[in-house]
C-alpha cells in the first residue's frame, strides 16, 4: 500500500475557507458548547501549570456512569479520530505478532476518512466494500449491506470498521441491520463501530445504537466523540467503550497525558448539560429537516441521512459549485478525496445559517445537471 496518501489526510484535515460568513464544511455544532462545559475549561486553564489526569478518573466516571458501564470499559483520547487510529494499528499489530502480517481493514465504501489512514499507518491492507449509487430524486445514496460487508471478511480480516451514521454519505445501518452485522463478523476480527452522530440518529428511520440493541461480541469497540452534539470538536475529546482487557490494552497506546485538563473538565460538564444537549440535538434536527425540504424543492437529489448534515448530488464537478458558494460566504465540503467527485457536503447550521445556505444555493443550484 502507497504510503502517500496527502490527498485523503487533507480530507480529514479541511478547515472553514478563509473569509466565509457561515462554516458549513467540518459538520460541527452551530449551537456551541454549553456554557457549563466553557466555565468548566475556563477553571481547569487557569491551573495550566498543571499536567491533566493521564488516567482521566473523573471524565471516565462520567461516562461509564452515563452509559452505565465499568469503568474499565471506558478509554478517552484525542477526539475519536485518535482512538480510532490507535485502535487499528493495535489490533493490525497484534496480528502481526500472531502471524507475521497485520492482515486486513475491512469498511463500506466512502466510510470515514480515519480508517484508511489507519489501516495505512499500520501498513494493512484497506478492504472496501461497494455500496448503493448515488442519491436520486426518489431515495437516499450509498445504502450499504451487511452480506457483501460479511462476504468480504475472510481469515485475514482484522478490523472492520463502520461508521454508523456514515460520514460523509450518511448512509446509515438499521437496529436489524447492525445486528446482523455484529452477529456475522468472527470472533477473531475487532470490530471498530463508530456512533459519532448517534445523537442526531436516535429514534429516525430504524436506527439503533449498540448499546440499545445490548449486542455482544467478544471484540466489538464502540468510539463516540464530543465533538458533535457536544460541540466540543476543538478540544479535542472521544471516548471508547468495550471489553475491559481490549480496551486497558489499547488504552496503553495512546500518547501519554494527551487529553487536555480544560478538555476533560469540559467534557464532564458538558455530559451534565442535558437541556444545552436537548437544545442542540432538536435544533440540528429541525435545521436538517428544513434543508431537506427546501431541496426537495429546488429539485436537488441528496441523501437525508440521520447526521448533523446533507450529502448533496449535483450531476457535475463539485469544485466550481464549492466555489460559488464560497463566494456567496458559504462554506461547504467537496468530496473528491472519497472518490465523489460530483457531490458536496453541507453540515446543518442555526437557521440564520441555514437561510444563508438556501438563498446561495437558489442561484448557485439553479442550473445543476442532477435538478429535476
Ligand atoms: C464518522 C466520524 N467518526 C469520527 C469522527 C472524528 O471525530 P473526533 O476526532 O473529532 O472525535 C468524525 C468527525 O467528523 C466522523 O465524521
Amino acid at each position: 500500500m502507497s504510503t502517500e496518501s496527502g490527498g485523503v489526510a487533507s480530507a480529514a484535515a479541511v478547515g472553514p475557507p478563509p473569509g466565509m460568513k457561515v462554516r458549513l464544511s467540518s459538520n460541527e455544532s452551530p449551537f456551541g458548547p454549553s456554557p457549563a462545559a466553557v466555565a468548566a475549561a475556563n477553571a481547569a486553564i487557569a491551573e495550566a501549570h498543571l499536567y491533566p489526569d493521564d488516567q482521566a478518573s473523573a471524565l471516565r466516571a462520567a461516562i461509564a456512569q452515563h452509559d452505565g458501564l465499568p469503568v474499565e470499559q471506558v478509554a478517552v483520547g484525542t477526539g475519536s479520530a485518535a482512538l480510532l487510529m490507535d485502535a487499528i494499528q493495535h489490533e493490525c499489530a497484534a496480528a502481526r505478532e500472531a502471524r507475521g502480517d497485520p492482515g486486513e481493514v475491512v469498511s463500506f465504501a466512502r466510510g470515514f476518512v480515519v480508517y484508511r489512514l489507519g489501516a495505512r499507518n499500520a501498513g494493512a491492507r484497506y478492504v472496501e466494500v461497494e455500496t448503493d449509487g448515488p442519491a436520486t430524486h426518489e431515495r437516499n445514496g450509498y445504502g450499504r449491506d451487511v452480506e457483501r460487508l460479511l462476504a468480504a471478511v475472510t481469515g485475514d480480516t482484522r478490523v472492520v470498521a463502520v461508521d454508523n451514521p456514515g460520514n460523509p454519505t450518511g448512509a446509515h445501518l438499521t437496529g436489524d441491520e447492525l445486528r446482523a452485522l455484529v452477529e456475522g463478523v468472527p470472533e477473531h476480527v475487532t470490530i471498530l463501530l463508530d456512533e459519532a452522530y448517534h445523537h442526531f440518529a436516535r429514534g429516525e428511520q430504524d436506527y439503533a445504537t449498540a448499546a440499545e440493541l445490548g449486542l455482544d461480541h467478544p471484540r466489538l469497540l464502540v468510539l463516540r466523540t464530543f465533538s458533535k452534539a457536544h460541540a466540543l470538536a476543538g478540544l479535542r475529546i472521544g471516548q471508547l467503550t468495550g471489553p475491559g482487557a481490549l480496551v486497558a490494552s489499547i488504552d496503553a497506546w495512546r500518547s501519554r497525558f494527551n487529553v487536555a485538563a480544560a478538555a476533560q473538565a469540559a467534557a464532564i460538564a458538558s455530559l451534565d448539560d442535558l437541556d444545552h444537549l436537548r437544545r442542540t440535538v432538536d435544533g440540528t434536527r429541525e435545521g436538517r429537516t428544513r434543508m431537506a425540504a427546501e431541496l426537495r424543492e429546488l429539485g436537488i437529489p441528496f441523501t437525508d441521512g440521520l447526521g448533523n448534515f446533507l450529502t448533496i448530488e449535483l450531476g457535475t464537478a463539485a469544485d466550481p459549485v464549492v466555489a460559488a458558494y464560497a463566494d456567496r460566504g458559504v462554506g461547504v465540503r467537496p468530496l473528491a478525496p472519497y472518490g465523489m467527485a460530483e457531490q458536496i457536503r453541507v453540515s446543518v447550521g442555526t437557521p440564520d445559517e441555514i437561510d444563508l445556505f438556501l438563498a446561495a444555493s437558489r442561484e448557485v443550484l439553479a442550473d445543476v445537471p442532477a435538478r429535476a
